[in-house]
């Protein structure tokens, strides 16, 4: 961990959480008036939910987020949340390219990248993921996809405040699997080499999170790697004691 680049553990609820989730809210709001993290902490619930969380997290360093939001400012498109919708709300950050979008969506490099784009104009720090899966790691194609989707889903003006990538297996994600130590590195040293070489000092301040079955108990352990910068917590998110649990051990 560079001293410039400050850790961020960002908690992403996906489909989960109702108004009564709120209590869990209001623990982390407690523990973070209480103690001193050495993180940045930022929560992703779903939209619906966004502006009660923000008016709890009034004054407090909770820092709130979106899970995606549409490549376009506005317009017809029926379902969908634009990244100026997600900042009236009360998100200062999005997530773009999550891997269940893509599954889930057909989103493309070039539409995560849309997205990206998207966000930083309506004035949100985005962060793009990225990740093999299961297969693509099995055929050793690890560092060949995740070059590509860094190339094509960044957009070329982000830079270190603007930006920050999440690298995410997908084989990792939900499964309770993680990476060895040195698989992690690994990747984290390419994505920041790949970063260095397209933007320069900006590169090297570029925040890079590790996400996939991050808990209370693997995180010391994932978060000490060189060029992890954080972590992108799904399941361990949802109680606020496993997620302070992730961020309290830095
Ligand atoms: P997980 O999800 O922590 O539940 O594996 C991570 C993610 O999808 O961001």
């Amino acid at each position: 961990m560079s001293k410039s680049r400050r850790p961020l553990v960002a908690g992403n609820w996906k489909m989960n959480g109702l108004k009564k989730s709120q209590a869990e809210v209001n623990k982390l709001i407690k523990k973070l008036t209480k103690q001193h993290l050495k993180c940045d902490l930022l929560l992703c619930p779903p939209a619906t939910l966004l502006t009660r969380f923000k008016n709890a997290a009034k004054g407090s360093r909770l820092r709130l987020g979106g899970q995606d939001c549409h490549g376009q400012e506005k317009g017809a498109h029926t379902g969908d949340i634009s990244a100026q919708m997600l900042a009236d709300a009360g998100a200062t950050f999005v997530i773009v390219g999550h891997s269940e979008r893509r599954a889930d969506h057909q989103e493309t490099d070039r539409i995560v990248r849309a997205k990206a784009g998207a966000a930083s104009a309506a004035g949100l720090k985005v962060i793009v993921c990225v990740g093999e899966t299961a297969g693509e790691r099995r055929q050793k194609k690890t560092l060949r996809v995740i070059g590509r989707q860094l190339t094509k889903s960044i957009p070329d003006k982000s830079s270190s405040s603007s930006t920050v990538i999440a690298y995410e297996p997908v084989w990792a994600i939900g499964s309770g699997k993680t990476p060895t130590t040195k698989q992690v590195a690994e990747v984290h040293a390419f994505i920041r080499r790949k970063l260095v070489q397209r933007f320069g000092d900006e590169g090297e301040g570029m925040r890079i999170l590790y996400g996939g079955s991050v808990n209370p108990v693997n995180a010391s352990e994932l978060l000490a790697i060189a060029n992890v910068d954080g972590a992108l917590v799904g399941g361990a998110s949802l109680k606020a004691s496993n997620f302070w649990g992730i961020a309290a051990s830095y």
